[in-house]
């Protein structure tokens, strides 16, 4: 797997398990042009975990569930894909705790896994967070024009957001401007972006809370008889939109039922995704080592009680058959005779979903900037401005291309490309626990997983289950991804990477 680069000058060494020092990699974050600014607490953390995590999911993916999928019974999918986020997110925190650098499940594995599967998790984590950021920004602007109506108000439906049934060539331009907005307020700095995401996010939980206290006045026990329902013929899917699970090994997806639960369970998963995004900024964090795992586990877990409250009351409200699969939240308030309520739903979706597009923007962002500080992508791209200590550059770029996906492509159509991105880096990342435990048994741990290896283990098999519920096409659109990820690799970052010139510097004679 060895072999040398031609000229001394540019000499490398080639190998694509290089991994990165931790020593190497906390060094680097003190090159004052790259440095970011250290001044965010454990409470900033677990606010900003909390404004990425509730958004589209809750808003839209319960009543779809439990309609087509689970009944009431959606109660224990929520339960089920948030012990699988719970099993990660230690994961992330022992790894976060111990190499608290940029870059998330990038940075992780660049030391220990190597730089070949760092590269795939870095490449990886850009399509999670670019097309969650898109999808979501469209999403939004549904809910933006749906908000303008019930207040008297409408938008042109020409420059609005666009049926996902007939997708026709016009531009969102609400989505185009709402990430043009939040980009400018990424590049001006984190703190400034985290005040704006304070306030929405103070604004999304009090309408979170709203629906679980107003709604429990109109919950009816009958609705909840059965609360699971009975299993029912399995989905008919065929070609290339059937599981890949299906495919291979013949097992159907199950509606309702115990098995029913489980498939729920994979699709409401979207709802918990980003709690991983809180370690893209770690060098930003004051006391990284102690905060980092209470930022990730304490937004988790607040995620999931709130989610399984909103699901009991969603479906104790109206019986799982007639559960608007759309709008779940703002129609149970309308079927009870509430449209006021409902138009406050409305409002609390718009702020919520702004927090989410905002803090996905960051994590790529932070992400970019750790992989051009190690050459693997242009090296002076990352270079972070002095005076708003952000890697404007990076920012810039990001905010447009955002901007144009969720602008002007069907991307909610992609959206099952968001899971099988998070699910393999989550699967990297606990694959990568044991890994750092066995080769650097030396280093400070602030925060240790419990039963490591079986809990990490568990962890990446219960990933890896979900991820071949996801669609053959949605696989094969992965792979295509991956694909030109290992061209720009091999093209460019296996060549100028970092550590493969400084490894080679080092192994020099004489040196
Ligand atoms: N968890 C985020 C949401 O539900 C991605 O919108």
């Amino acid at each position: 797997m060895r072999l040398r680069g031609a000229t001394p000058e540019n000499e490398v060494t080639m190998d694509v398990l290089r991994t990165k020092s931790i020593e190497q990699s906390l060094a680097d974050t003190d090159d004052p042009e790259y440095q970011l600014k250290k001044q965010l607490s454990a409470i900033d953390l677990t606010v900003f975990g909390i404004g990425v995590i509730i958004g589209a999911g809750i808003f839209t993916l319960t009543g779809r569930v439990a309609a087509e999928y689970a009944g009431p019974g959606v109660v224990f999918s929520f339960v089920l894909a948030g012990i699988c986020c719970g099993l990660a997110a230690l994961c992330y925190a022992e790894f976060a705790s111990t190499v608290p650098v940029s870059g998330s499940a990038y940075t992780f594995s660049y030391a220990t896994l190597g730089e070949m599967v760092a590269w795939i998790i870095g490449w990886d984590l850009v399509l999670e967070l670019m097309l969650g950021a898109s999808v979501v920004a469209q999403g939004w602007s549904t809910y933006f024009v749906t908000l303008l109506d019930e207040l008297g108000m409408s938008w042109p439906d020409s420059i609005g957001p666009a049926a996902t049934s007939d997708f026709s060539w016009h531009v969102n331009v609400p989505a185009v401007l709402l990430v043009l907005v939040l980009a400018t307020l990424v590049t001006v700095g984190i703190k400034e972006s985290l005040r704006v995401n304070l306030v929405l996010v103070a604004i999304k939980l009090f309408i979170v809370l709203f629906v679980i206290i107003a709604g429990l006045f109109y919950v009816t026990g009958a609705n909840y008889d059965p609360f699971v329902p009975p299993a029912s013929d399995p989905l008919e899917s065929t070609g290339l939109t059937q599981p890949l699970i299906q495919w291979a090994f013949g097992l159907e997806q199950q509606t309702f039922g115990v098995l029913g639960i489980v498939s729920a369970a994979s699709v409401v998963f979207f709802a918990y995704i980003g709690f991983d995004v809180v370690a893209t900024t770690a060098e930003e964090a004051r006391n990284p080592q102690r905060d980092l795992p209470r930022g990730i586990i304490g937004s988790l877990v607040i995620c999931t009680v709130l989610y399984v409250a909103v699901a009991l009351v969603i479906t104790g409200m109206v019986r799982y058959d007639r559960i608007d699969p759309d709008a779940a939240l703002a129609t149970a308030f309308q079927d009870v005779g509430r449209d006021g309520f409902a138009t406050l739903v409305a409002a609390g979706a718009v702020a919520g979903l702004t927090t989410v597009v905002m803090t996905l923007m960051i994590g790529v962002v932070r992400v970019l900037f750790a992989m051009s500080r190690d050459a693997l992508i242009p090296h002076g791209f990352g270079r972070t401005n002095p005076r708003t200590g952000t890697p404007v550059r990076i920012s810039v770029v990001v905010g447009l291309a955002v901007a144009v996906v969720a602008g002007l492509t069907p991307i909610a159509k992609l959206e099952e490309m968001v899971n099988i991105g998070t699910l393999t880096a989550f699967t990297l990342v606990s694959i990568a626990v044991p890994v750092l435990r066995r080769t650097r048994p030396d280093l400070e741990r602030a925060f240790k997983v419990p039963l490591s290896p079986w809990l990490p283990i568990l962890a990446a098999v219960i990933c890896v289950y979900l991820a071949l519920n996801l669609s053959i096409e949605t696989w094969l659109r992965f792979l295509v991804w991956m694909v030109l990820g290992f061209v720009i690799y091999f093209g460019y970052g296996y060549r100028r990477s970092r550590v493969g010139r400084e490894t080679a510097l080092a192994e020099r004679p004489g040196s």
